[in-house]
């Protein structure tokens, strides 16, 4: 079942060809590199044989002639003193590796100029091949190794295989990572990076956090200047990353797939490639970090199919009816959806046999009866005949003990022999690392989306990850179950998407539990949390929109008030429309009055959606920093900006207005000579003024919220 593994095939699909030239510096001895992007450089050179990284930062280091700083690629071998991108046991029981250079190419993949150096070790068959891709517009790099077992006998037991370590010089530095759980995704935590090792992990394939990290000096703080490194882990499930602070030297950091409880074996002639880690390096703070990855994610990782479309308004029955659907009521729905301004409608969980509750029917996706009587292709035929395209919820990764498929093959989950197989939401994951279990959900969801007009697809997975056993596999290959599952999901969402090419899909795990980079190349949206409580979504989707582009952001108005305000429909809307504006009340039971506001909402959403989805981001304030959220996204052009403010509960004596911050507000990125128009206020003013003076928001009392439009005169 172990073979090569290649987590790159569908980037090569989906990226622009983006080649650019000299990207790539060679020295003259050739053995000495520059890996540049706009405002970056990577440097790196053999010394005494070895291929060691010399820095990374700012393009003036082109002229930096230090010393290196460590091993490209540090692997277990010879003295302990950097964490090991690479641990494995030869045939004869050696666990030490030691690596020569041995060759390097320039190689241009998917359109990137990419230096490859192979270096191989001194004694045995073992050859390491870095990868290390420029992608200049973004100032990031892309790194991924692959390990090839070069001899004709001997097994190779991988033990441990990172993606990528960088280096950063002796300083004192600041980890600002996003660890959270279910309900408050994406929560930042800020944390100085002492002597050791700092770790920040997943061991399961749900996170509700991030891979993602930026790393300063300490004491930089400035959200718009200052140096920043910065990367993420483009996989999905057991990551890591180590931050490992040396006492007097440099801080290394070095990002991979997570082996703990995991290994595999690299058979003769076997060639094993790592999914690759991002970096970045930016002098421009938190927001240069939020300009390279949000752009990247938006211009480069989406799905090609859809990466230009208009992202469509719209409608979730979850938490209007949960698993009680029934043809009648979900056309109600969607009437009003549609009378609303809503472009999609989609279903959510229960509509499938069984489906009565959380407790069965996970597996068998054929459309459930008893619901819904002639099918889903007549209900669907009536939605398109509004005016509507149809989506709808699957969770294929999983199964109920009560259903026809677990009854059939209960050796199809994930499960030890003798040990309990624990239960998350009353269910088990499907072992997808098994070829049947592939073929399975493969033909199920075909024959759903071939049968039905479905335009939009929520994948769902809530189960957390316990019992990883597959104990029909060879005893050499059970532990590398995680790889094979993530390999054969990814497999299936490509497949699935080459074959309905016109269906978005979102990802959604228990809400944010699995958003991460990979994820964004074969996923239109992410469901960023079930929290739909206004208030905890200001903060959720500050975070997010760190990271995440904002057309991948979807936000559904609902009835939640965690917080007992009563907060205004108005400002529910207000905070959904940052993202991909979702409805998730049961609109049936809506006033004249309150469907009126929601169809000026949605409305006004259609006129501004473009710059919001396409437009460059600025979080002006942050709510954890403020009482307050304030939100700013400008058009490539500079001629429209659509600015978010939201006010949170007031402080005691309102002393946001009173004492401690300046009511004006400066905003960012546009043109300073253009002269623009504010909405709701008079007068017409330079970009200059409006950057560097700043305009006051209207906005007084608690959970009051505006959508402003700038305009180019
Ligand atoms: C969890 C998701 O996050 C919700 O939005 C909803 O789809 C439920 N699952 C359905 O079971």
């Amino acid at each position: 079942m172990m073979k090569k593994i290649v987590f790159l095939t569908l980037l090569s699909l989906i990226m622009n060809a983006v080649v650019s030239q000299n990207s790539i510096q060679v020295g003259n001895d050739g053995k000495s590199w520059n890996v540049v992007t706009r405002s970056t450089v990577y440097q790196l050179k053999v010394e005494n044989g070895d291929v060691r990284m010399v820095s990374y930062g700012d393009k003036s280091l082109i002229e930096w002639a230090g010393r290196p700083l460590g091993a490209e690629v540090p692997a277990r071998g010879g003295f302990a003193n950097a964490t090991p991108q690479i641990e494995v046991i030869f045939a004869d029981g050696v666990r030490d590796i030691e690596l020569a250079f041995k060759s390097f190419e320039i190689v241009t993949i998917n359109g990137y100029q990419t230096l490859k150096i192979t270096q191989a070790d001194k004694y045995y068959l073992f050859e390491v091949v870095s990868f290390i891709a420029s992608i200049p517009e973004y100032d990031l790099i892309e790194k991924w190794i692959e390990v090839r077992n070069t001899g004709k006998k001997g097994i190779i037991k991988v033990e441990n295989l990172l993606s990528g370590s960088v280096f950063l010089p002796k300083d004192a530095y600041e980890l600002t990572h996003y660890s959270a759980v279910w309900g408050y995704e994406f929560t930042p935590h800020t944390t100085k990076l002492t002597p050791g090792v700092k770790t920040i992990q997943v061991k399961d394939f749900k996170s509700y956090g991030s891979s993602s990290f930026m790393v300063r000096p300490e004491g930089e703080t400035d959200p718009f200047n200052g140096k920043v490194w910065f990367g993420s882990i483009k996989y999905s499930g057991n990551w890591r990353v180590d931050f490992d602070k040396s006492f007097n030297g440099p801080l290394q950091i070095v990002s991979g797939m997570n082996f703990w409880d995991q290994e595999f074996y690299l058979k003769p002639g076997q060639v094993f490639t790592t999914p690759s880690v991002v970096f970045g390096y930016t002098n421009k703070g938190t927001e240069g970090v939020t300009h390279s990855l949000t752009a990247y994610i938006r211009e480069q990782l989406l799905p090609s199919s859809h990466r230009e479309k208009t992202r469509p308004v719209l409608y979730n029955s979850w938490y209007a009816t949960t698993f009680n659907v029934n043809e009648e009521h979900q056309l109600a729905l969607a009437k009003v959806a549609k009378e609303l301004g809503v472009e999609v409608f989609v279903i959510d969980d229960g509509w499938f046999k069984g489906r009565v509750n959380d407790r069965a029917g996970l597996g068998d996706w054929t459309v459930d009866l008893n619901k819904f009587p002639n099918g889903l292709q007549p209900m669907i035929e009536k939605i398109n005949a509004l005016g509507l395209d149809f989506g709808i919820w699957i969770e294929p990764e999983m199964v109920n003990p009560n259903s026809d498929l677990y009854r059939a093959h209960p050796d199809w989950v994930f499960h030890f022999p003798n040990r309990e197989r624990h239960l998350g939401r009353n269910q088990l994951i499907l072992n997808l690392a098994r070829e049947d279990v592939y073929q399975y959900l493969y033909q199920s969801f075909h024959k759903l989306l071939k049968e039905n007009n479905i335009k939009f697809i929520k994948w769902d997975m809530n189960k957390m990850m316990s019992d990883p056993g597959f104990p029909a596999a060879p005893a050499d290959e059970q532990r590398a179950v995680r790889i094979n599952y993530v390999e054969n999901l990814y497999r299936l969402v490509e497949t699935l998407r080459k074959e309905f090419p016109d269906v978005w899909f979102e990802n959604c795990s228990s809400g944010g539990g699995r958003i991460d980079m990979a994820m964004n190349s074969r996923f239109d949206f992410n469901w960023a949390s079930d929290n739909t409580d206004p208030v905890d979504r200001i903060f959720i989707q500050d975070a997010y929109l760190t990271l995440f582009p904002s057309n991948t952001m979807i936000s559904w108005v609902t009835h939640e008030d965690h917080h007992r305000q009563n907060h205004p429909l108005e400002y529910k809307f207000d905070v959904c429309m940052a993202g991909v504006l979702g409805v998730g009340y049961d609109i049936t039971k809506w006033t004249d009055k309150e469907k009126e506001v929601a169809k000026a909402k949605i409305a006004r959403y259609k006129e501004i959606r473009k710059t919001v989805h396409t437009g460059t981001p600025y979080r002006l304030i942050s709510p954890f920093y403020e009482n307050r959220s304030i939100l700013q996204f400008v058009n490539k052009e500079q001629t429209e900006s659509i600015v978010f403010a939201y006010q949170l509960a007031e402080l005691p004596n309102n002393m946001t207005n009173e004492t401690k911050r300046s009511p004006l507000v400066q905003l960012r990125g546009l043109s300073p000579t253009t002269r623009y128009s504010v909405e709701g206020v008079e007068g017409v003013y330079s970009g200059d003024f409006l950057m560097k003076t700043g305009i006051e928001m209207p906005l007084r009392g608690a959970f009051k919220s505006r959508i402003l439009k700038i305009t180019k005169q």
